[in-house]
């Protein structure tokens, strides 16, 4: 089938890459040059695992291409919008400005019988709006909303094959021609049994939106009992493998430490509770608490690594980890990155590294010292954070970075080093929620 892919950020980019592995001809739109450029080429712009190898394939299949124009997504049937959402400047709205720009620049390239997908995360309401839109401009045209789940680091495997697809069309005829359509596009994974949740707009809209809300108040209780378990000895990691045994409940997303960051959770909570206060709704009150614990476990890093080296200032402070999250060079509200330039700005030096994000994080904090490798990082350290678990570092070995460092502290900002090993080679480590 010939689809195009309006948008090629992280969403985008993956999409179109998959699909044109699983076959389809695709172009991929984006107004920036310089992304169309590499993506061209055969190179991603971003990191993420497995990306470049099925980019690679795709563009040397021919049944991949990338442009900045717009006219080019004519004579697709299919057309995605994966632009992003982001947080409104002085509001906690999504900004819809660019998926509305999508869908505008694509109305003068649909012909009778295309189908607009929706991928972006949106407040519900908007397909709603957008398929009036399309089908006053193109009659003929309609118009769908499939949200996307993949999770960065594992965008290729999530994408190929999902836990699940919603689909959110219009009632009668046009929903079951927009639903063979979908099936058409998704024909591989929904081979081998993939579930299929076709639903209206509203309730696909939500599906997306409560999920993210689901994940991160997961992850802001066991960091709310991390609080409870350091005002009273206890251990929120066996904790959490306790209550994790419960089928119920289940041990994923239940890992205490730093809190959650990236370009998704923190900004679709607010989001989500904007759009609840627009409709005059408390229901999501208490998403206001969830990103309020997830704040004040960066803020707890701060203080702790504070008090560990007797005041900040003059300090040699060295973080491991800047991604939100490991497997990824993203730091978009990243709590690693917080930390970092927080203790920056109380008047630390702070040497920081990252396997991936050292390139991306400088654009945002050039103020901080960036090392080549962890090692140059450690070196003569006060104290030192992990505060991303990528790996390399939990595999670090307590003897050799008691060899670099100046004072033997470790703080392990994601609960993932064996704090009695660590103990055992002489330093004073932390964790969070851990005795
Ligand atoms: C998240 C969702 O997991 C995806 O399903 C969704 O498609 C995506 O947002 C999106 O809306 O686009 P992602 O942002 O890639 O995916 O990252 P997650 O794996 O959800 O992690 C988010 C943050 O939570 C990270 O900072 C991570 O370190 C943190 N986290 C995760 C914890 O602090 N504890 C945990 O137990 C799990």
């Amino acid at each position: 089938m010939r689809i195009s892919v309006i948008g090629c950020g992280y969403l985008g980019a993956v999409h179109a890459a998959c699909m044109a592995e699983l076959g389809h001809d695709v172009v991929g739109v984006d107004v920036d040059e310089r992304k169309v450029a590499e993506l061209s080429a055969g190179r991603a712009p971003f990191f993420e695992p497995g990306l470049p190898e099925v980019l690679e394939r795709a563009t040397a299949s021919g049944r991949l291409r990338f442009t900045t124009d717009m006219s080019e997504a004519a004579g697709a049937q299919v057309h995605f919008v994966a632009v992003g959402t982001p947080q409104t400047a002085g509001s906690h709205a999504a900004d819809l400005t660019y998926v509305d720009a999508a869908v505008q620049g694509l109305l003068p390239h649909l012909s009778e019988g295309d189908l607009v997908v929706g991928k972006s995360t949106v407040p519900v309401g908007t397909a709603a709006r957008l398929a009036e839109v399309v089908r006053a401009s193109s009659p003929g045209a309609d118009l769908a909303w499939n949200p996307e789940f993949l999770r960065e680091g594992f965008a290729v495997a999530d994408t190929v094959s999902p836990d699940r697809f919603v689909y959110g069309v219009p009632a009668g005829a046009d929903g079951e021609r927009a639903t063979a359509l979908l099936d058409a596009v998704y024909e591989t994974a929904l081979a081998t049994g993939t579930p299929r949740i076709v639903t209206d707009y509203a309730t696909a809209e939500l599906v997306k939106v409560s999920a993210n809300a689901f994940l991160a108040t997961k992850i802001s209780f066991i960091n709310a009992m991390a609080e409870i378990a350091e005002a009273t000895g206890a251990d929120v990691t066996q904790l959490a493998d306790a209550i994790g045994h419960d089928a119920r409940i289940g041990r994923r997303f239940l890992n205490a430490g730093i809190g959650f960051g990236g370009g998704c959770l923190p900004k679709d909570i607010r989001a989500f509770q904007a759009r609840a206060d627009e409709l005059g709704l408390d229901s999501l009150a208490f998403l206001a608490d969830v990103d309020a614990v997830n704040l004040r476990r960066r803020e707890r890093v701060v203080t702790l690594a504070d008090e560990l080296v007797g005041g900040a200032a003059g300090s040699r402070v060295a973080v491991l980890g800047l991604a939100f999250k490991p497997d990824s060079d993203d730091v978009r509200d990243s709590p690693a990155l917080d930390v970092a330039r927080r203790l920056h700005e109380m008047g630390a030096h702070v040497a920081v590294f990252d396997p991936e994000a050292n390139v991306t994080a400088a654009r945002l904090a050039p103020q901080l010292d960036y090392a080549p490798d962890a090692e140059t990082a450690l070196r003569g350290a006060d104290v030192v954070l992990v505060l991303t678990e990528w790996r390399e570092f939990k595999a670090l070995d307590p003897e050799t970075v008691g060899s670099l460092v100046a004072q033997k502290r470790i703080v392990d900002g994601r609960n993932v080093l064996d704090l009695t090993a660590w103990r055992a080679a002489g330093f004073d480590a932390r964790g969070l929620g851990r005795p």
